[in-house]
């Protein structure tokens, strides 16, 4: 296995981090570096190393894990240390040729993972700017280890799947906000019996999936003519839900591309 350091230990890097961990990968190869107090307390506490820029190994998979406008800084610091850096840029919106148009010497890969790889059911969008094949399957092995990949041959689809799969659990906890109100209601402000309703909900949504992927059909499943379900989903389409769902999708992809002109 590979020696991997997070270079930004916040809430993307401990996502992958801990399902990392939970596939049993050896803690004593995930190093970070931070700067920041609760993100560094955090990653220690989830089993990674804390090391300083000057102690990374060469031959380390380092996974550039901060915000955008904090990136091409970032990307400097290692560059400038490092001799050939391997690097897996998590950031949204900036391109490779941003990067190497700053330092060559460097097998760049860019990468889209979401938080769910905290859970080992993560979705990671991966391209390769210059890797060798080499560090690139090393990569992809440790993406697959923390949930699903998808290789993209055309870099301007990292964009897509920014604003489709990394942003999307946020989608669906702020539509989850408008039921959980109600719910906490129906159980009389029991957060706990709450959170079962919820998940159970959704765990049942997601197997559903799993045994037909036509959400049609399953719609029809639920609904019957006249009948309540309808009446909901009809309210739905007349306030236009699935037209602002694809509006805010849209925005957010924009936003990725924007992000890449900003810095
Ligand atoms: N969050 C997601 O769901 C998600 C999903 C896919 C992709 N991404 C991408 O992943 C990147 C990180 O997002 P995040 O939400 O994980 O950010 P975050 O929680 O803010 O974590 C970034 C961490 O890096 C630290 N940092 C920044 N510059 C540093 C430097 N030069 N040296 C050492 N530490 C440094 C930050 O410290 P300070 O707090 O002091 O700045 C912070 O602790 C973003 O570019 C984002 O586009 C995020």
């Amino acid at each position: 296995m590979n020696k991997i350091v997070f270079y930004g230990s916040g809430n993307i890097s401990q996502a992958i981090l801990s399902g990392l961990i939970s596939s049993g990968y050896d803690k004593n190869l995930i190093e970070f570096v931070d700067r920041n107090k609760i993100n560094t307390q955090r990653a220690k506490k989830l089993g990674a190393k804390k090391i300083t820029l000057g102690r990374i190994d060469s031959k380390s998979i380092i996974f550039l894990g901060v915000k955008p406008k904090d990136a091409i800084k970032a990307f400097d610091e290692i560059c400038s240390v490092i001799k050939k850096p391997k690097i897996v840029s998590l950031v949204a919106g900036i391109k490779s040729n941003k990067y190497l148009s700053m330092y060559k010497d460097v097998e760049l890969i860019r990468a889209m993972p979401n938080t769910s790889s905290r859970y080992n059911k993560g979705i990671t969008a991966i391209y390769n700017c210059n890797a060798s094949k080499t560090t690139f399957n090393r990569v992809s092995i440790i993406f697959k280890k923390v949930g699903t990949t998808i290789d993209i041959t055309k870099e301007n689809k990292i964009d897509d799947f920014t604003g489709l799969i990394g942003s999307g659990p946020a989608y669906f906890f702020y539509l989850l906000k408008v039921y959980e109100k109600r719910i906490l209601k129906l159980c009389d402000g029991d957060r706990s019996k709450k959170e079962t309703i919820i998940c159970n909900l959704l765990e049942g949504v997601s197997y559903s999936i799993n045994d037909n992927s036509n959400l049609d059909e399953l719609i029809a499943s639920v609904a019957s003519k006249k009948g309540t379900t309808e009446a909901g989903l009809k309210s739905f389409k007349s306030s236009k839900l699935s037209q602002n769902f694809e509006k805010g999708i849209a925005a957010a992809i924009k936003r990725a591309k924007d992000i890449s002109v900003e810095f």
